[in-house]
């Protein structure tokens, strides 16, 4: 992106100066000859930054400066003032300008206030794209939701966005862990630098390891040439760790080192090679319970947990299923070149009620799939697969479970437990994680009580 720069001073010889002096730099140079000038250029064409002179015959540089913050997308303005006329220079800070500086100007000093101010403007420029993209979609980059849990989430990425903290992003697969990293790095200044993922648990250690950090030729058998890791190609924009809670142990403590020293080593290599890339990290895994097993270092847990965000299950935010519903229907037609179908309440109504164990995900591939087969132009509830037709109420906790399941008076107690958790697994299709979430106990004490009341082979 280039920098549009205007140069205003009566004097020709100063300007003449001042043009040379950003002669061999980037800039697109404008100049103007008077206030007037000024002001016609800067209402036609758009201008970053604007070096002006003080004291002008006509216009002066106060006029150009309160022109130019009229402007819908001000510059950044820079005045120079005659020596001892400091007086001057605070009142057109006080109007709003940029900087000032003395003349006779020091031309390295005005470089890198140019320099700086073009830097000012983009920054401001950026966050108010960024925000108007969030106005129109009333969300935040790819992620689909307007609940009050949404919404809460993208407050925060709007907060931490800019900045250059390690995230750490916790939710059950398939609720949009990794939508949500590329949304923090699109929302971050770093957004025109890569976003690199890395998949953790699909590698054996010995090769994350050179994934992550290069290698250097010879390194190991196969290792033909120098390879740069995949923090080196992220280099000034953004890794993302995905299901960081699989890293072994031996790759944690090296993972530490990047964290706390901003520097690699490559596999193979003695040279360090500093890196300015953000972290990201995700798991579905209680990583706070990793922790105090023993599987999880904890002063890495820390360093990665900097902020967390959590994203809700999607049975705890069905308010968004029809929306979701609704964008993914769309989506699908338009791929398949169809018109976008309509769905009926009762099939809406099945799948805002159903407990999506594989979240958003998962409503993605029911909705895919249905359109995929649909032949009519409505969805009903015979076009959506059985299981999620059939599928017993909502299961979410909190939400009375009802169906066959209840205790007359005077029974024990170990079979109340008994059919309690029975219910309980079988809600959760078996997976013990969920069970053990749903009746808020450890996965540990679930798996004793299963064991000790021979629910195990069930
Ligand atoms: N809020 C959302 N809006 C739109 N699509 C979403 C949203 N959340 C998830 N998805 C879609 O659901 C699918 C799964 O999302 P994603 O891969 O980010 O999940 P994940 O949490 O990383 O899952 P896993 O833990 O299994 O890796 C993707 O197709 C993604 O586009
Ligand atoms: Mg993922």
């Amino acid at each position: 992106m280039s920098i549009n720069l205007l140069l205003v001073d009566d004097q020709p010889d100063v300007l003449d100066g001042l043009r040379l002096a950003f002669k061999r730099t980037d800039y697109n140079l404008l100049t103007a000859s008077s206030g007037e000038q000024a002001v016609q250029i800067l209402s036609t064409e758009p201008v970053d930054v604007v070096l002006t002179d003080l004291k002008m015959s006509g216009l002066d540089g106060i006029g150009v400066l309160r022109h130019a913050l009229s402007l819908d997308l001000p510059p950044a303005v820079i005045i120079m003032t005659a020596f001892g006329s400091i007086e001057s220079a605070v009142d057109a800070l006080k109007e709003g300008a940029y900087h000032y500086l003395t003349k006779p100007v020091n031309i390295k000093e005005l470089r890198v206030l140019v320099e700086k101010a073009a830097e000012h403007r983009s920054l401001v420029r950026e966050n108010r794209n960024l925000r108007e993209q969030i106005d129109k979609r009333f969300g935040i980059e790819g992620m689909i939701g307007e609940t009050s849990e949404m919404l809460a989430i993208y407050d925060k990425v709007r907060l931490i966005a800019p900045t250059r903290a390690n995230v750490l992003i916790l939710g059950e697969s398939g609720t949009g862990k990794e939508v949500l990293a590329k949304a923090v790095h699109q929302a971050s200044p770093r957004a025109r630098k890569p976003f690199v993922a890395v998949h953790c648990a699909a590698l054996p250690e010995a090769l994350l390891e050179s994934e992550l950090f290069g290698h250097e030729r010879g390194a190991f058998t196969g290792a033909v040439s120098k390879r740069q890791g995949r923090f080196e190609l992220a280099s000034g924009g953004t890794i993302f760790l995905d299901e960081i809670g699989e890293v072994p142990l031996s790759m944690q403590v090296k993972l530490l080192r990047v964290l706390e020293a901003r520097e690699i080593q490559r596999v193979g290599g003695s040279e360090t090679v500093s890196v300015d890339v953000r972290i990201l990290a995700a798991t579905n895994r209680d990583l706070a319970e990793e922790v105090s097993e023993g599987r999880f270092r904890e002063d890495l847990y820390y360093r990665l947990n900097v902020v967390s965000i959590t994203l809700p299950p999607l049975r705890h935010r069905r308010g968004d299923i029809p929306l979701l519903v609704r964008t993914f229907l769309a989506e699908f037609a338009r791929e398949n070149g169809r018109e976008v179908p309509s769905i009926s309440r009762e099939a809406m109504d099945i799948l805002t009620s159903y407990h999506w164990p594989g979240n958003v995900r998962e409503l993605r591939n029911v909705i895919e799939n249905t359109s995929v087969f649909l032949r009519g132009n409505t969805v009903e509830p015979a076009n959506l697969p059985i299981n999620v037709a059939k599928k017993a109420p909502p299961a979410a906790p909190g939400e009375p479970v009802t169906d066959g399941i209840s205790f007359p008076m005077g029974m024990a107690l170990e079979e109340v437990e008994t059919a309690y958790l029975r219910k309980t697994l079988e809600i959760c299709d078996g997976n013990r994680t969920r069970a053990a979430d749903m009746l808020k106990i450890s996965r540990r004490t679930l798996q004793r009580r299963i064991k000790e009341l021979g629910l195990e082979d069930e």
